[in-house]
């Protein structure tokens, strides 16, 4: 029988790559930057499956240019803001994605960014690397205190809970406030499962609290952003939302840019209503080199690495691989997005 023909948008992870070479006729995108929307649109024609990155926009368009044989997409990310899911969807197309594997290390990278900009680690090593260390001076690059700080954790999913349970080793206070928890479902949407629920939940030990966005926003020495990219989520950290910070609070990003009005944040951060912000992510991607964020000391940037350790993009590439295959094969896939796809025969 013929093997499925699928487009892989980009080279994954050999722990993916190779299961995708062995079961299908792979056209695999060979450069370093994602394939144009035209090269995009070219080559999913005909396709029976799509492996792709939060870097290609897949809609409508796309769906269409791949025509009626399309079975599955597969996203090598857990946020899937990059794909029209409804499109998807109306087409009875299976939509997968990469949760779980790499929670840890996102929680991580928010951490690290946290600590990197309340402590001015980097702004430190630039100002040794310029010359400017004279001497060991008591008020020199001083940053804010973690140890028993407040932390307000905004998105209670997977990664913010990860977040959590790193910060009791600081003896912090944590507060959250989740979007998609109500008093009727506490437990925030996405999160866990109906089978999950019934055993104790996964942060059932952490001294965490919920409360409102306000009160978060009002006591929280740090802030950090953990909810996907909706229509409700965009530009969510406006200036209403930056202006309820403390004066001292640090704001970490590690989930879409476009959560975050960065128009805002610079006018912020400019004139330090806020100690610091810390983004792995920014809206756009590459953050163009003459954005006025980039003017800011108090701004600390990296390009979107949070996810970027070598087990977590290993996993990433063999789980989508996996949900490629499962998807061709006419099977469920392990994580799908839009699991409605199934109820409609
Ligand atoms: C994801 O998987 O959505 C992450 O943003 C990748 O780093």
């Amino acid at each position: 029988m013929a093997k499925p023909k699928v487009f892989v948008t980009r080279i994954i992870r050999d722990k993916g790559l190779d299961l995708v070479k062995e079961a299908c006729l792979a056209d695999i995108w060979l450069e370093e930057l994602p394939p144009s929307r035209g090269a995009l649109l070219e080559h999913v024609r005909g396709v029976d499956g799509l492996l792709c990155l939060l870097t290609d926009r897949i809609d409508a368009e796309v769906l269409d240019a791949a025509g009626p044989g399309l079975k599955v997409i597969s996203n090598h990310a857990v946020g899937f803001d990059n794909i029209d899911v409804a499109a998807a969807t109306e087409r009875g197309i299976p939509v997968g994605n990469t949760p779980g594997i790499l929670t840890d290390a996102t929680a991580d990278m928010a951490f690290a960014l946290m600590m990197a900009a309340g402590r001015r680690v980097v702004e430190a090593e630039k100002f040794l690397r310029a010359g400017k260390w004279k001497t060991w001076g008591p008020s020199l690059l001083l940053g804010v205190d973690f140890a028993k700080a407040t932390l307000g954790i905004v998105g209670f999913g997977r990664i913010g809970q990860a977040v959590a349970r790193r910060a009791t080793g600081f003896d912090m206070r944590i507060l959250y406030y989740d979007p998609g928890a109500s008093a009727s479902n506490p437990y925030p949407s996405g999160t866990v499962s109906t089978t999950e629920i019934s055993s104790p939940p996964p942060w059932a030990g952490l001294p965490a609290v919920s409360t409102d966005l306000d009160t978060l926003l009002r006591e929280s020495d740090f802030v950090s952003i953990h909810v996907p990219l909706t229509p409700e989520t965009r530009h969510m950290v406006d200036a209403d939302f930056l202006s309820k910070l403390k004066p001292n609070a640090v704001l970490v990003n590690t989930s879409r840019g476009a959560v975050v009005d960065q128009s805002a944040l610079y006018e912020t951060l400019k004139e330090r209503r806020i100690f610091a912000a810390a983004l792995d992510v920014t809206d756009p991607e590459p953050l163009p080199m003459d954005s006025p964020l980039l003017e800011l000391e108090n701004c600390l940037i990296v390009p979107h690495i949070a996810s970027a350790s070598l087990q977590s993009r290993d996993m990433m590439a063999f789980l989508s691989a996996k949900n490629l295959i499962a998807g061709l094969n006419g099977e469920k896939l392990p994580h799908c997005v839009n699991s409605e796809v199934y109820e409609k025969g």
